[in-house]
């Protein structure tokens, strides 16, 4: 379903100097399978999920998605597949902090076609699916770590997207809050068939998802934990 071929991603640090972040990188990701990309702070992990994600573009190389090369197509063609493709879940759950629980996890499919009361019968769904129907109401500034990023979870799901693409998605949670989180994640994508990947910088994080690959000086390397 994803497939990068060598893809290669350079950034151009302040200094000037370039530095070659991800290096003849090849990754293959299925429906289905669950995969954690491991990695020291700073050593590229975020970049790769938003290449996985099309947020960002390959320097070199080549990445496919359902056999589709990415890397020529328009941004418009790129902007729908990435939102029919692709949830986002992110270390900050960066949720909008005036709307509610409801409304953040409808906002994206204000930008879709749908009528109302489907809308909110899809919310109520994924605010329960995520065990937060009674907290519908509240904003994020009154629910707890572990309950806004249930929020976010709720959200990234809302369009039914085939990716489920997690950028340290219990880094700003307590252990028990995050093993949680992660079982939700699991739970979730073990039901809809998505394809999950979680970028971590934690061994125990890692190991409950079926794959490992870990990112060091630029490559990245299949690992059995
Ligand atoms: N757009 C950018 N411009 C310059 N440097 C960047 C850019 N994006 C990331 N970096 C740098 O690249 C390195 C890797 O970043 P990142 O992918 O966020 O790592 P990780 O998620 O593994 O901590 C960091 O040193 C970061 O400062
Ligand atoms: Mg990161």
């Amino acid at each position: 379903m994803l497939e990068l071929r060598d893809a290669q991603k350079t950034i151009h640090l302040p200094s000037g100097a370039a530095l070659e972040l991800l290096q003849n990188i090849s990754l293959k990701i299925s429906p289905g399978e669950s995969v954690a990309v491991l990695g020291r702070s700073g050593t590229g992990k975020s970049t790769l999920l938003g290449l996985l994600g099309l947020l960002d573009n390959l320097d070199q190389g080549s990445y496919l998605v359902d056999g589709y090369e990415t890397t020529t197509m328009g941004d418009r063609s790129l902007a729908c597949l990435r939102g029919e493709m692709f949830g986002f879940v992110y270390q900050r759950f960066c949720l909008m902090s005036r709307l509610s629980a409801f409304q953040n996890v409808e906002a994206p499919l204000l930008y879709r076609p749908g009528r109302k009361v489907e809308r909110r019968r899809a919310v109520c769904a994924a605010l329960e699916k995520v065990g937060l129907s009674e907290r519908a109401k509240h904003k994020p500034d009154q629910l707890s770590g572990g309950e806004q990023q249930r929020v976010a979870i709720a959200r990234a799901l809302i369009h039914c997207p085939r990716v489920i693409l997690a950028d340290e998605p219990t880094g700003s949670l307590d252990h028990d809050t995050g093993g949680m989180i992660l079982d939700l994640l699991l739970n979730l994508v073990k039901d809809t068939g998505a394809a999950l990947v979680v970028v971590t910088h934690e061994t125990q994080i890692a190991k409950r998802l079926a794959r490992v690959l870990r990112i060091s000086d630029g490559l990245l390397i299949e690992e059995k934990l």
